[in-house]
């Protein structure tokens, strides 16, 4: 038995997609605040780019390549030693099955030849964890907003580690639409940066796209839809040659509007059916600037605070993993080496 009071020192590990992550997450009971010791990365956004798209076998096999170093490099960071830490916890998804087995067989080797406990963690709560490190004023109930390449998702949180699904997307993933929006505008990969970057030299007034799911009762999303529009729109711009830097431009200035008032939406609709306290958020598409500014802007004319990570805890990282393992901890819920398993499709709840 864990003694409720002790302070604790997690590594946390993270590869469930295209980056492999590695983190020291320290949290003590007392206080209830986390402290970041170290966050080491490794993207593997190069790799992927000539795909246009994450090729699945390639991401396994360039994790076999980083996890070790990625790992050394988190525990030169934070100045310990791996005698220092009191568990190891890690994503066992959801994500792509070959990442997720990369990272949980070093987790499970390690946990075996360290003799430490070894915790299991569910992706999604790594992007919740995400925001919490910032040690926030944590008021429930509480409604999580995850947005990513792989998910769209609305979350009530009664309280930590009690969640429930309350709409997600039917098709594509909201930070998927930005990215093949962006791939048939020709942009940079990934999409969702690029897109957004030039949708500021954009007016986002200068098409209209249709806003998807509009009834009320709805908590879902879609996006495919919109990006079928904006397919259209782009064909019919190139036949008439008016497809050039300024209307591109406006297709991303007026696509992220009508993707950011989808989200804020369904957002709002969710707060009020739970009446939430505060909203959190998480993802790559959570580092959205007009997102960040829109959603801010609308809950404080409710009275709700948005909890936001900082934009480099909004993709995919170990930090959010070791702070959710070091609550784990504390509530003893350990998997042991030999029975941990993955799920490429784990649910929160
Ligand atoms: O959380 P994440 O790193 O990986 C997944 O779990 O999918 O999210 C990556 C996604 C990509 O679709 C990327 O285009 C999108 O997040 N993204 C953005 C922005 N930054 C990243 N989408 C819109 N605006 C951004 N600023
Ligand atoms: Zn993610």
């Amino acid at each position: 038995m864990i003694k409720k009071d002790k302070k604790v020192t997690i590594l946390g590990i993270e590869t469930s997609c295209d980056e492999t992550a590695a983190a020291i997450v320290c949290y003590d009971p007392k206080t209830q605040k986390f402290n970041i010791k170290s966050h080491a990365l490794y993207s593997q956004i190069s790799l992927h780019r000539q795909y246009g798209g994450v090729y699945p076998e390639l991401a396994s096999r360039d994790h076999v390549e980083k996890i070790l170093p990625i790992i050394n490099e988190s525990l030169t960071q934070a100045k310990i030693t791996n005698d220092e830490i009191d568990a190891i916890a890690v994503t066992a998804g959801p994500g792509l099955i070959g990442s997720l087995l990369i990272g949980t067989t070093v987790a499970r080797t390690l946990a075996y030849l360290w003799q430490k406990p070894l915790i299991s963690i569910n992706h999604l709560e790594g992007h919740i964890y995400s925001n919490l490190v910032q040690n926030p004023p944590l008021q429930f109930p509480m409604l999580g907003l995850i947005i990513s390449g792989g998910h769209t998702l609305l979350i009530a949180i009664d309280k930590l580690g009690s969640y429930k699904t309350l709409g997600q997307t039917l098709d594509d993933a909201v930070g998927e639409a930005f990215d093949k929006v962006a791939k048939l505008l020709g942009l940079d990969y990934p999409g969702g940066p690029a897109l957004s970057k030039l949708a500021d030299n954009g007016d986002k007034n200068a098409f209209k796209f249709p806003l998807p799911l509009r009834r009320k009762d709805s908590l879902d999303f879609s996006f495919s839809g919109l990006k079928t529009s904006v397919l259209y729109l782009v064909r019919k711009l190139e036949s008439e040659k008016k497809l050039n830097d300024q209307t591109k431009a406006d297709i991303c200035a007026s696509f992220q509007a009508t993707a950011v008032k989808s989200l804020i939406t369904k957002t709002l609709s969710a707060v009020e059916k739970i009446g939430a306290k505060t909203v959190i958020i998480g993802g790559g598409v959570s580092a959205n600037k007009q997102l960040r500014q829109d959603l801010e802007a609308e809950l404080k004319k409710h009275n709700i605070t948005l909890i936001k990570p900082v934009i480099e805890l909004c993709t995919d990282n170990a930090v959010g993993i070791g702070a959710a393992g070091a609550i784990k901890f504390l509530n003893n819920d350990f998997t042991s080496w030999k029975e941990m398993t993955v799920n490429p499709n784990a649910k929160l709840n």
